[in-house]
Formats: structure tokens, C-alpha cells, sequence
């Protein structure tokens, strides 16, 4: 408890030297969010006794009382000169993710919609009863997760993510979902994330058979994604995502069909191709996905989504700042630090 209130301090300092000019609550006069109800035993009672700034910021966005989506930008402040701000590593971090992730098209690349599911894949190996997991960076790490089938396709971001960590000192559990924060927002249209550093990273790999199966049936999915309190409109919310992918190993004969029209763009006709795939067979529809968008306790916010991009941008940044904080424990979230500044401006379209 001394140490939280140290913290405090520290964090309100450097909130006020460091970000003068926030935007925050990007919309939030608009947005349509339903109250969570919290989840025993997981974040949300972590969070209960943190009173720290970004301890009660991260309760509201995951309570749905404040956007998990932020416009608050700037360049890399002068106080970087005397090493004051947390974030600064994070500028020149995101510098070098933009080169890799902007496509000259103006499009998210591969290295984009890679870095999203490796976000994916190394937070949410975890479950509520699991000791260890969750957003560590045990994938970026040296513990042979790369090596699982699950993972397959994640070897070439993950060497270039292990590269920009050598390269600007920063943990591994931090980049890995900084790193998805960037590639969202890199893609057009796609959501600018509440990007919080912080974490400890992984002493051990992540517990095995966390991850879905894209052929499991729906129950079994909403189970797995219930398991790490996120509700089935939350996993609607979250897989998403795919309108950034790319398949190559579900069918090996239709390697890098994407699963929407548009992969280099984070819009929303995922949600409508999947329950109408165009009939040239330019899409490949996940069996996961295609069970999902017909289950009872999915399909209606299935439906919200087609055509309604504001709706679902704040919904997968909600469902997201839950994500990038599973495992994470309650002696890092009071002193986490929010370095949502250093992404680069959201692109509309
Ligand atoms: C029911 C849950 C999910 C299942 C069964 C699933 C399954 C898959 C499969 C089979 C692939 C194709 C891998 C390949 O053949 O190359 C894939 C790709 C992808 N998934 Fe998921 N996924 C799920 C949820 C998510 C979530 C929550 C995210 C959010 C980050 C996500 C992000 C991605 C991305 C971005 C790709 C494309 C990767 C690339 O093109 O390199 N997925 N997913
Ligand atoms: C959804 O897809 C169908 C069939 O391709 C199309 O007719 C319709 O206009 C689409 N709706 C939206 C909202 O994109």
C-alpha cells in the first residue's frame, strides 16, 4: 500500500509533464456500450483496491464509463532528453512499427495482420485458472511456443518483433500488444487502442490448449473466451479482427485467401461477407467464424456490426484493453503507465 500511493504520485507527475494536450474520450457522446457485468476473481476484482490514476481509468473503460479508444497524440516530448517520460522508447518504437506495418498502398501489410494475432496469441493463452500466461510475452520469448501448431504463421512477426526489441530495450509482454495497438490503428478505419506499458514479462510458457480451434463447435469457443471473462458479444467483437487476415494452413490449397474483401482495411465487411460470402470464392470463411455468427448468444451483435463501424471499433477496443491485460497482476496495474500518445493519428477513410 506505501508503494501504491508512491506510484501515485509519480504517475501524476509525470501525467502532467508529459501529456498537456490529451484528447481523450474519442466519441464518447455517441457510443452505444452495454454495462459489463465484472467477473469474479479476474481483472476486475484485481483492480478493486488499486486507487491510482490509471488503476480507476482502466476499471471505467472495462466498466464501459470511459472509451477504450483514445485521440490524445503527440511527438516524442523534450523531457525524453532528460529520460522523464515513460513513453519515450515507445516514439521510436512506433516509428519503426509504422515502416513495417503501412503498406505503400497506404493499406495494413502482412507484418500488420500478423502482429494483431500474435497480440492475440501470446495474451490469450490464458485462462482463469491458469498461474501463468496471459499478455507475458511468452511467445516473443524463448520458451517454444513458436513451435506449437496453433501459433503456425506467427514466425515471421515474431522475428521481426524480437528485432525491434533488441533493438530499443523494451519488454517483451509491452511490445507484443503495443505492437497490435499499432497494426489496428495502421489499418484505415481501424480503432487507435488505450495502450498501457508496464507488464512483467513471462518466466515460464504459456499453459498449452488456450488457444481456439477453428474447427471446435461454437459452445466450445464461447466456453474457451468465457474462461477469460470475455463474453460471447465480446468474442463477436473480437474476431473481428479478421477482417485483417490472411489464411494459409486451415487449406493449404487456398493459402492467403484473405477472410474479407478488404485485408488491408479494418472496416466491417468481414461481418456481412461472412453470412454473404461473395459467390466468385474470393473470401475464405473460418468454419470458427461461421459457426459464430449463427449461434443464438452471437448472432444478434453479428448483425449490429454489418454496416456499423463506430459501434464495433469501440467494442473490440473495449473487449481489447481486457485482452491486453490478462495475467498481468495487481502489482503492475496500479503502476501501468498509458503511452497511447506515441501510436501514430488513427486514418479514418
Ligand atoms: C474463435 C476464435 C478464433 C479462431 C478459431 C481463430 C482462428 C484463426 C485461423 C485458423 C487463422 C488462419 C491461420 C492461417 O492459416 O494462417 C487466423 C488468422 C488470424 N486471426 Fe484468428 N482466430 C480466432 C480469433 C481471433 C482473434 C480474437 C483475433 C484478434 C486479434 C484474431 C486475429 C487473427 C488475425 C489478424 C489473423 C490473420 C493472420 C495473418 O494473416 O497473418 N483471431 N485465425
Ligand atoms: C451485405 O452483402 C450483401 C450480399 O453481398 C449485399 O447485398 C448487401 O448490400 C451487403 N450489406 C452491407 C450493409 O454491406
Amino acid at each position: 500500500m506505501v508503494r501504491k500511493s508512491a506510484l501515485t504520485v509519480l504517475s501524476l507527475g509525470l501525467l502532467a509533464a508529459a501529456s498537456p494536450a490529451a484528447v481523450p474520450n474519442v466519441g464518447s457522446g455517441t457510443l452505444q456500450l452495454a454495462p459489463r457485468v465484472p467477473t469474479p476473481g479476474l481483472i476486475d476484482d484485481l483492480l478493486g483496491g488499486i486507487t491510482t490514476e490509471i488503476g480507476l481509468l482502466i476499471k471505467d473503460i472495462l466498466n464501459g464509463l470511459k472509451s477504450a479508444q483514445s485521440d490524445e497524440l503527440s511527438s516524442k516530448p523534450l523531457t525524453c532528453l532528460l529520460g522523464l517520460d515513460p513513453c519515450c522508447k515507445w516514439y521510436d518504437v512506433s516509428a519503426a512499427l509504422t515502416d513495417l506495418f503501412k503498406g505503400a498502398n497506404g493499406q495494413c501489410t502482412d507484418l500488420a495482420r500478423g502482429a494483431v494475432r500474435f497480440g492475440f496469441h501470446d495474451a490469450g493463452a490464458w485462462s482463469e485458472s491458469s498461474p501463468n500466461g496471459g499478455a507475458d510475452g511468452s511467445l516473443m520469448m524463448d520458451f517454444g511456443e513458436e513451435n506449437r501448431p496453433e501459433n503456425n504463421g506467427l514466425q515471421t512477426i515474431r522475428t521481426t518483433l524480437r528485432s525491434v526489441q533488441a533493438k530499443f530495450g523494451v519488454g517483451y509482454a509491452d511490445l507484443a500488444q503495443f505492437a497490435h495497438n499499432h497494426a489496428t490503428v495502421t489499418c484505415p478505419r481501424g480503432p487507435r487502442i488505450r495502450t498501457f506499458v508496464g507488464r512483467k514479462d513471462a518466466t515460464k510458457a504459456a499453459p498449452e490448449g488456450l488457444l481456439p480451434d477453428v474447427h471446435s463447435p461454437a459452445d466450445t469457443l464461447i466456453k474457451l473466451f468465457e474462461d477469460k471473462s470475455f463474453t460471447p458479444h465480446d468474442l463477436a467483437a473480437l474476431v473481428g479482427a479478421h477482417t485483417s487476415a490472411k489464411q494459409r494452413f486451415v487449406d493449404t490449397a487456398q493459402a492467403n485467401k484473405p477472410m474479407d474483401t478488404t485485408p488491408g482495411v479494418w472496416d466491417v465487411e468481414f461481418y456481412n461477407e461472412t453470412l454473404h460470402p461473395p459467390a466468385n470464392g474470393e473470401i475464405f470463411v473460418l468454419p470458427s467464424d461461421q459457426v459464430l455468427s449463427k449461434h443464438p448468444r452471437v448472432e444478434d451483435e453479428w448483425k449490429e456490426f454489418v454496416g456499423d463501424q463506430r459501434h464495433w471499433n469501440e467494442d473490440y477496443a473495449k473487449a481489447w484493453v481486457r485482452m491486453s491485460l490478462l495475467g498481468v497482476g495487481k502489482s503492475e496495474l496500479g503502476g501501468l503507465k498509458e503511452c497511447t500518445r506515441a501510436l501514430p493519428a488513427a486514418v479514418p477513410v
